[in-house]
């Protein structure tokens, strides 16, 4: 059955975490709630719904998204079969002690001396899995860091009684299907990002503040907003914070930087990336690009094929 649904290129990797996801009764995906679609993997879902099992989503980090899209958020997962969302912070303590419960109830046949439940936490770096099992285990565990797909170690880690980690959290790459969700991992530091990109980032981070929330621009840095675009964002934040290089130029540079570090420690404020709407208008946006793509390849592909018959007849 896995030999027919795993295509044979599927690494090594992916094929233990299907055959870990065996030994599982709840999958936990840690998401960050600022970017909830463009942190998962599709690949957890995947699994999980192939073995039926449920998942609990934990939306990390509400203490830095904007309440109103979490909200959305949980709204959009526990719509979907099987899966129930959980916002949190592990800044919070009474946040994560509640975990244990929200797992018991959600595989009520399990949990007893006999037949512990079994959880699987997975997710894309960055998200919090570490912290997360920190403060679940009340003690050190490794940093997850760049293993394969799911860490190899034999020790049982309790989260309740009777509530085992089948393994330690599965570190799962993110899939970046669209341009958009590569920019978001990076602005949230998913993703890592050298200097030249780090002002594309900080562009389409200033892009959509602009767009969603001028006023935190506003009251961070002291300029108006209107008629700018993302570079002048950049060029603002230079302007005011007298960042510039020698000669007198702006130090975009630095100033792209100073905007992701503000945005990533919450100075600018509580800012959501993506919110159910936005996702969907991207999703139909992406499909029209493709579409429009394989449109163009088709009509390319049916001009050559036409002058090789013409080509062929001579003509
Ligand atoms: P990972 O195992 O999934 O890779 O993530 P890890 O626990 O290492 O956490 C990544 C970063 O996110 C850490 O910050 C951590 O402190 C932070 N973090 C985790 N949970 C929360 C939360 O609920 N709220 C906030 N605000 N931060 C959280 P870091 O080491 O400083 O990394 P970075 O943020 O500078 O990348």
């Amino acid at each position: 059955m896995s030999i027919q649904w795993f295509p044979g290129h599927m690494n090594a990797a992916k094929k233990e975490a299907a055959e870990q996801m065996e030994n599982t009764d709840l999958v936990i995906e840690v998401l960050d709630a600022r970017l909830p679609e463009a942190s998962c993997n599709p690949l957890v879902d995947e699994l999980r719904k192939f073995r039926q099992r449920p998942s609990l989503k934990i939306l990390n980090k509400i203490d830095l998204a904007d309440p109103v899209a979490t909200a959305a958020w949980k709204a959009y997962y526990e719509a979907q079969d099987g899966v129930t969302a959980y916002p949190m912070t592990t800044k919070k303590p009474a946040d994560v002690a509640r975990i244990p419960e929200i797992c018991q109830s959600l595989a009520p046949h399990r949990g007893v001396p006999t037949k512990p439940l079994r959880i699987m936490i997975m997710g894309i770096p960055n998200v919090g899995k570490s912290t997360l099992m920190n403060a679940l285990l009340k003690k050190r565990v490794a940093k997850v860091g760049d293993e394969p797909a799911v860490t190899k170690t034999q020790q049982k880690l309790y989260l309740g009684k009777h509530i085992v980690l089948v393994d330690t959290p599965g570190m799962l790459w993110p899939k970046i299907a669209m341009a958009s969700d590569g920019l978001m991992l990076a602005a949230s530091h998913a993703v890592g990002s050298n200097a030249l990109i780090e002002e594309e980032v900080a562009e389409f981070l200033g892009n959509l503040l602009l767009e969603r929330y001028p006023h935190l621009l506003t009251a961070r840095y002291g300029f108006k907003t209107e008629g700018l675009d993302g570079i002048a964002v950049i060029e603002n934040v230079a302007a005011r914070r007298g960042f510039r290089v020698r000669g007198g130029d702006f130090d975009y540079e630095k100033a792209a930087h100073v905007l992701l570090h503000d945005y990533r420690t919450g100075a600018l404020g509580r800012i959501s990336l993506e919110t159910p709407e936005t996702r969907a208008a991207a999703l139909a946006q992406h499909a029209a690009e493709m579409a429009e793509k394989a449109r163009i390849a088709e009509e390319k592909a049916a001009l050559k094929a036409e002058e090789a018959m013409r080509g062929k007849r001579g003509t």
